[in-house]
């Protein structure tokens, strides 16, 4: 059985989705001929789907992924060149946060529009994992303390200059800057094996923290949770993150108890032209 069905009275031969295929395992039709697939197509396709998200008949499909089943995209949804500017330069790392859980709906909906982000080879490796319970969201924060007081005393010259001491001193004195009392932790996690997860997992966080500022909410890079996930077994146990799959990365989620007026100025890009 075929790997790509081509709907004959839909396809026009004009041989996009032969162009746009990633992997080239459509051939491209002629005047005699529809487009056909590549020997191994399967074994080859690395269900992007770009060939029926590019058909403009809705002509081609493959196992699994059918033509029709795609949302079609409403041009006059997408914002402007000006709104896209002023949404992506207005994001900010939010780290404080009002005293409010985000219903799981509206956390479920987050990660939906955040696995549509890029990563090698369509592989899609990321996994997720909510850590929804504000308790519990303290007590691993408490962890990250205790990995952070270690490497102070087991490692100082690691961290000499990075001030992690004042962590340390403003937990002591009631203040998280690991979690920053957010309510939510959203942890992305996956199998170590798959050669596609370190670039997709920062990818797939990225968009989950555009996601956040798109749905409202405020997000931040939980960069020390992330680091003590790596490095500080308790953490690890205690998050009990599925056999195979190592936790890489972390991301702090609440409703942002304040409101940004201005963009922060950033550097100028250094660009070599050539
Ligand atoms: C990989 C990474 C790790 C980060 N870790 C932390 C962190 O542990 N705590 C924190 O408050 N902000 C953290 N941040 C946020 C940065 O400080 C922030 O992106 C930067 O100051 C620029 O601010 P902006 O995101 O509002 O533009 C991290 C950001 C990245 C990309």
């Amino acid at each position: 059985m075929s790997w790509i069905t081509i709907n004959e009275t839909k396809c026009k031969k004009d041989g996009i989705c032969a162009a746009v295929c990633p992997p080239g395992i459509i051939n491209p039709p002629d005047a005699n001929r529809f487009p056909t697939e590549t020997e191994n197509a399967k074994e080859l396709c690395i269900r992007c789907g770009h060939c029926m998200a590019i058909c403009p008949h809705g002509a081609i499909s493959f196992e699994g992924m059918k033509a029709e089943d795609l949302t079609k995209i409403d041009g006059s949804m997408l914002p402007s060149t000006e709104q896209a500017q002023m949404f992506l330069r207005s994001r900010r790392s939010i780290r404080t946060y009002k005293d409010k859980s985000v219903d799981r709906e509206t956390l479920a909906r987050l990660i939906d529009i955040a696995r549509y982000a890029p990563s090698g080879s369509n592989a899609q490796p990321v996994e997720w994992m909510v850590i929804y319970d504000k308790n519990d969201v303290n007590k691993y924060a408490a962890m990250v303390i205790d990995w952070i007081k270690y490497i102070i005393r087991e490692h100082a010259e690691a961290v000499a200059g990075l001030h992690m001491d004042l962590i340390v001193k403003a937990w002591d004195e009631g203040s998280d800057r690991v979690c920053r009392n957010a309510p939510h932790i959203i942890i992305a996690h996956g199998s170590e094996q798959n050669q596609m997860i370190q670039d997709s997992y920062t990818i797939a966080l990225t968009y989950l923290e555009l996601a956040a500022s798109a749905l409202k909410l405020g997000a931040c890079w939980a960069g020390y949770f992330g680091l003590a996930m790596e490095n500080w077994p308790p953490l690890n146990k205690a998050l009990n993150v599925p056999a195979g799959n190592k936790a890489f990365g972390a991301m702090l989620v609440g409703y942002p108890k304040y409101k940004y007026h201005r963009i922060p100025l950033r550097n100028e890009p250094k660009i070599i032209w050539k």
